[in-house]
């Protein structure tokens, strides 16, 4: 399994494989810095709300050693930790990874540094956990031996310590011989699903097609698929949940086609400190991403663009939440606390 990010014992470095050349080019870069770290979240060579949460914590052991060889006094070492914190707004698990170690940083690196592998070993256990009843809930939902699905953007090994979430549930049915096909959306503008998905199923010997955004909703009406599973980014108390723009479309066709709107994420996914959908903070990206396709202009440069980067699915289109902790049902089971059950 290829792994998004790995730390570096020698060198107390963050490894992590810049997904901003993926499909062609396999190259590594090594955090030692904070600079980079967030750098590099920013620029989404590392992506993914649970891989956001692995180097969130991480990066605290990071900045540490950063404060110890530049003589950082403990105001300026705070405040580059909030600058971790904060690199990206939308995906709770980057700021909740930071707030797993920090009360730890008086105990030192060392303590801080095995809480930070722990949050990243315990993010692959959920990630299985979760795959299994994912898979054991969309077959007995079907009443299908094989299912077709419909997923959109990466939520694989790329995007998670490893294995992967709404990308695991797939590769569970697989494993079990149950899932016939996966229709995978480009995801525009960063082809996530173009660049990162169809490449992780192609490792994996996962049958699949590649679709542009716009076909998505039609192949869910149409009866091409049975089930669509995406990730999430933040799910609030209600199930109200961002993921990547794009992703309510799909939950609105499903709903249509009478077929199931799955959402995957682990448990440190879930914002019960937020109510609803509509206090979720949508990071909006530069516009260079929506007028140019690898480096090739598709617009005038001066076309006005708006670029949210994750959208919110309602909870009522939303059939079934699968976490490590368990399953809800916020379209049968609307409660404005129904995640309480399965947070962190
Ligand atoms: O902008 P990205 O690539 O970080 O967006 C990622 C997504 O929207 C994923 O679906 C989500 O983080 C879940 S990853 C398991």
């Amino acid at each position: 399994m290829v792994l998004a990010l790995q730390w570096q014992e020698d060198a107390q470095t963050i490894r992590l494989l810049d997904q901003t050349l993926l499909p062609v080019e396999e190259r590594y870069l090594d955090v030692d810095t904070v600079d980079t770290l967030v750098a590099a979240i920013q620029s989404l060579a590392v992506r993914g709300a649970p891989a956001l949460g692995a180097v969130g914590a991480l990066g605290v052991v990071v900045a540490m050693r950063q404060a110890e060889s530049e003589g950082w006094g403990d105001e300026r070492l705070q405040s580059e930790v909030d600058r971790i914190r904060l690199a990206r707004p939308t995906a709770v698990n980057l700021a909740w990874g930071v707030d797993q170690v920090r009360a730890a940083m008086p105990s030192g690196p060392e303590t801080v540094l095995k809480m930070a592998k722990a949050v990243v070993e315990e993010d692959e256990a959920a990630n299985r956990t979760l795959s299994r009843l994912g898979a054991d809930w969309i077959l007995d939902r079907t009443g299908k031996q094989q299912v077709r699905v419909v997923t959109h953007c990466n939520t694989g090994a790329l995007a998670t310590s490893a294995w992967g979430t709404a990308y695991g549930i797939i590769h569970e049915l697989h494993d079990r011989g149950a899932l016939e096909v996966v229709y995978v959306d480009e995801t525009r503008p960063l082809l996530q699903g173009a660049r990162l998905t169809s490449w992780e199923l192609t490792r994996d010997g996962i049958p699949h097609l590649l679709e542009v955004d716009g076909a998505a909703s039609s192949t869910i009406v149409r009866g091409l698929v049975d089930v669509a599973i995406i990730g999430a980014d933040r799910i609030t108390a209600n199930g109200d949940t961002a993921n990547k723009v794009g992703s309510l479309a799909l939950a609105l066709a499903c709903q249509r086609a009478g077929i199931p709107f799955v959402v995957a994420a682990p448990s440190s996914t879930v914002d019960l400190a937020t109510a609803h959908g509509d206090d979720i903070a949508i990071e909006e990206r530069d516009a260079a991403e929506v007028l140019s396709l690898g480096g090739h202009p598709t617009a005038l440069p001066s076309t006005p663009v708006y670029n949210p980067a994750f959208d919110v699915t309602p909870h009522d289109l939303i059939n079934a939440i699968v976490t490590d902790r368990g399953v809800v049902e916020p379209a049968a089971r609307p409660d404005p606390n129904l995640l309480a059950s399965v947070a962190s």
